[in-house]
């Protein structure tokens, strides 16, 4: 049933009128149309102690996703909208899949939500889709929880016949993410995790030091924490090679209104929902990003803080 939005909200906030495309007029109330409207959790995988996967019924949102988007959600009327990258979607299916690290209250609580559990509203999927073209020998490089961010762009850039490698960097062996699934399709993938405890011990930039000095490349893709972008970004300067980073600036509404996730890029501002996420990572000024990421932290530091206690207290 397709449905308009809402005209008229009564006054105690009790329920809601529709009129639907065929001009009927429906009333809901607030439950029932908390429980329309919903998204529904179908699938979930624990990852790994810190990231989850979840699998999400939104037929709408999977027909338009493409590789490289993100979607911005609100579990529930008391959260914050926060975003999250499209991992993956099934527009047969009528499901978008996402994968989430639990840093905060926010994504902490969309990690306990579990299969049959609702998310109240999902916006998307938002930003340019990577452009996936034929361009020769590519680097995708994923950090962290960017490694899921990386994977649906470094098959992509598969299927379109390049000649891909990839990079995935974690702090340690448990925290490694996504190795199967990229394996699946790229012969090329190197491991560094902080410790050593799998693969190479290092960084992901010591591997691509040796990739630069041992063969000439179109295109380096770098997806993680931004000093491992901005890393990544320096190193393939003096190259000259082309490099994308998908930046992760504070976001808010996600559609170029408020002005939360502004950077300075090319000595311009630009948003990064709707001018980005993907940047090219030799115009982007790191440090202001950085800086304009970390203006938060004691509001989220008390946040989790209070949610730990009020965890305490439920148990
Ligand atoms: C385009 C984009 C795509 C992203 N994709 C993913 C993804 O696929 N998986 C994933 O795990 N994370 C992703 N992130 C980061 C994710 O949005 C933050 O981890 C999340 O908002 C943290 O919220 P919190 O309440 O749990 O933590 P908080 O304690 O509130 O914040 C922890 C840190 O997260 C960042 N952050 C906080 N609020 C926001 C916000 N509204 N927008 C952006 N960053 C914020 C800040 O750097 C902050 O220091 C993405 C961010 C962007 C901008
Ligand atoms: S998040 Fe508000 S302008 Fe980008």
């Amino acid at each position: 049933m397709a449905f308009n939005k809402p005209r008229w909200l009564l006054k105690e906030n009790k329920g809601v009128f529709f009129f639907s495309k065929k001009k009927y007029v429906f009333f809901f109330t607030k439950k029932h149309y908390n429980e329309v409207r919903m998204y529904k959790i179908i699938y979930k995988k624990q990852l790994n102690p810190e990231i989850c996967l979840l699998e999400i019924e939104a037929k709408d949102l999977a027909i338009a996703a493409k590789a490289g988007q993100f979607i911005v959600l609100r579990i529930d009327e008391q959260g914050e909208r926060f975003p999250l990258t499209l991992y993956d979607f099934d527009r047969e299916k009528g499901t978008i899949t996402i994968v989430c690290q639990a840093i905060g209250v926010s994504t902490k609580k969309l990690c306990a939500l579990n299969v049959g559990e609702n998310i109240l509203d999902i916006a998307g999927p938002l930003g340019h889709a990577t452009k996936v073209e034929n361009i020769g020998k590519v680097i995708c490089i994923g950090g962290g929880v960017g490694t899921a961010e990386t994977y649906p762009i470094a098959k992509a850039m598969n299927e379109k016949g390049n000649d891909v490698t990839v990079i995935i960097g974690a702090r340690n062996k448990d925290l490694v993410i996504c190795e199967k699934e990229i394996k699946e399709f790229c012969d090329n993938v190197h491991i560094t995790t902080d410790n050593g405890s799998y693969g190479r011990k290092g960084f992901v930039t010591d591997v691509l030091k040796e990739l630069l000095e041992k063969n000439t490349y179109d295109l380096v893709f770098a997806i993680g924490p931004l000093i491992m972008m901005k890393m990544v970004s320096e190193m393939t300067r003096p190259k000259k090679i082309k490099t994308l980073v998908s930046l992760n600036s504070i976001m808010i509404d996600g559609t170029g209104m408020c002005g939360g996730c502004r950077v300075q890029y090319d000595g311009k501002t630009k948003f990064t929902c709707v001018d980005g996420p993907e940047f090219d990572g030799h115009l982007v000024d790191f440090e202001d990003v950085m800086r304009r990421n970390g203006r938060y932290k004691d509001k989220e530091t008390k946040a989790m803080e209070n949610y730990g206690h009020k965890c305490k207290i439920g148990l």
